[in-house]
């Protein structure tokens, strides 16, 4: 098969690949210099809205509505501007293997690409219960939520159980964005989890009794401190029952699993320096290997504000590293230099009418503030994190454009703070004087 030979290739068709290709434009790439290959169907779009708004029951969003960059607020890149741009778009092409030597990359048909400067954009992975050795964990409607195809099975099968059960398989953010949207579709939803609260890996205790007390006015039945350890079927093979550690037995006509992800790293596997699980970079995204980069979910990369290395698995920083890379690669063709990557971490996440933004690091001593009642109609609470005197991050739910500007502002300045009962007292306008 003819061998296809392009400047640029980004592998990976995701929100990093998107942001990437519109820098890429920006910068000034020539017709027929850059490519990029997905396993995906569809042009990079913004995966987020695969969990809130493309299941909801009325209004759903659909492709093109939420093609990059309309996530950031930017232009909507619809198939037909990569056209013009000259940029290809080789879709629905999955590569199997990479050779960082001879630069070049060959796809499950037997396509062969080579580049001169490739951006690894690969992404993540979804980690599976099969993976474990639950018993029936390839039973028919269980689901995983990753990519476009995962969520239009999900629809159909929304649709196909109408008022029906789902259990949803893990308390993070794909368990509580799930839950809810399941919710809003009338199907009765429990939600299991090891952990003692949902979201452990960022929520406190005090946060996270916010949610699960709104969760559960909602009418969705928590079950903590236990996991899924098998399926029972019908005859067709569907999803029957879940059966729990703790001896407990669910009905459910749908299940989803969301026990995390891991990135999708394999096709480099020894070719190219790894840390943490994911490819090691330098602040420009840089691998170990010359004329290499990678960006967003794959990369461990210098997070300057902490000293520190890290992986980040959020929408905001697959954004921001990819135009850091492109940049850095077009600085780096005409011997320029640009600043190093200084990333203040943000996360965010939207379920019921709930919406809620972190910023910085959740480290330290913290202080709880606001009406964290669930009850309440209000609920406009946060907290901070304070460390060695500072504060060094913050997290706000339901609040306003410039009140979530203020936390980020907290966040990246990191105040100094003499009483965690006078910080406590102050609240949020603690913020609003920084
Ligand atoms: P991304 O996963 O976007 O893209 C990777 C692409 O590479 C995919 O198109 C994949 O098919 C392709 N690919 C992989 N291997 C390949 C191969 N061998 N050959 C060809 N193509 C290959 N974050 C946040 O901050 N707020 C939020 O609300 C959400 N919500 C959210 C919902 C859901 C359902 C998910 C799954 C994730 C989120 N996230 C999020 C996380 C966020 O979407 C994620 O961090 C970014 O999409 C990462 O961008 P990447 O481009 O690195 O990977
Ligand atoms: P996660 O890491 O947020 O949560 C995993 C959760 O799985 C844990 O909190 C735990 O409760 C649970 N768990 C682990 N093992 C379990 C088991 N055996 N049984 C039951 N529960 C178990 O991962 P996720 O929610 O699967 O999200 C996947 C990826 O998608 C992550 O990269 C995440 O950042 C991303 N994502 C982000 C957002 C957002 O930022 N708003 C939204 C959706 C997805």
């Amino acid at each position: 098969m003819a061998e296809k030979s392009f400047k640029y290739v980004i592998v990976g068709g995701g929100v990093a690949a998107g942001y990437a290709a519109r820098e890429f434009a920006k910068q000034g790439v020539k017709p027929g210099e850059l490519a990029i290959i997905s396993k995906e169907a569809v042009a990079p779009y913004e995966r987020p809205a695969l969990s809130k708004a493309y299941l909801f029951p009325e209004g759903a969003a659909r492709l093109p509505g939420f093609h990059v960059c309309v996530g950031s607020g930017g232009e909507r890149l619809l198939p037909e501007w990569y056209a013009e741009k000259g940029i290809s778009l080789i879709l629905s092409t999955e590569i199997v293997k990479a050779d960082l030597t001879s630069k070049t990359l060959v796809s499950a048909a037997g396509e062969s690409f080579t580049y001169q400067t490739l951006v690894i954009a690969t992404g993540s992975t979804v980690l599976k219960l099969s993976d474990f050795g639950v018993q029936g964990a390839d039973s028919k409607n269980i689901f995983y939520l990753r990519e476009i195809d995962d969520a239009d099975k999900l629809v159909e099968a929304i649709k196909a159980k109408k008022n029906g059960k789902a259990v949803i398989v893990g308390g993070g953010y794909i368990g509580l964005e799930l839950s809810a949207v399941m919710r809003l579709n009338n199907i009765e939803v429990s939600m299991v989890y090891p952990e003692p609260w949902c979201m452990p890996r960022l929520f406190t205790e005090g946060i996270a009794a916010f949610y699960e007390g709104y969760y559960q006015n909602k009418g969705v039945n928590i079950i903590k401190g236990t996991v899924a350890v098998g399926f029972d079927t019908h005859p067709n093979e569907e999803v029957k029952e879940v059966k729990l550690k703790d001896g407990r037995v669910l009905e459910a006509d749908i299940v989803v699993v969301g026990v995390g992800a891991r990135p999708l790293t394999t096709l480099f596997k020894a070719q190219v320096a790894e840390e943490k699980g994911g490819i090691k970079t330098d602040a420009f995204f840089k691998t170990s290997i010359p004329g290499v980069y990678a960006v967003g979910d794959v990369a461990t990369f210098p997070l300057k504000m902490y000293n520190d290395i890290r992986r980040v698995e959020h929408v905001d920083h697959s954004r921001k590293s990819a135009e850091q890379a492109v940049k850095a690669i077009f600085a780096s063709e005409q011997g320029k230099s640009i600043d190093e990557y200084d990333y203040l971490p943000y996360f965010y996440s939207r379920a019921f009418d709930l919406s809620w933004q972190f910023y910085g690091d959740n480290v330290g001593e913290t202080v709880l503030f606001g009406d964290a009642d669930p009850n309440s109609a209000t609920h406009k609470f946060g907290q901070y994190w304070i460390q060695d005197g500072k504060v060094v991050g913050v997290f706000l739910e339901s609040g306003t454009p410039e009140e979530n500007k203020a936390i980020a502002k907290v966040a990246k300045v990191q105040p100094l703070v003499s009483s965690l009962d006078q910080l406590a007292q102050e609240g949020l306008s603690f913020a609003s004087k920084i």
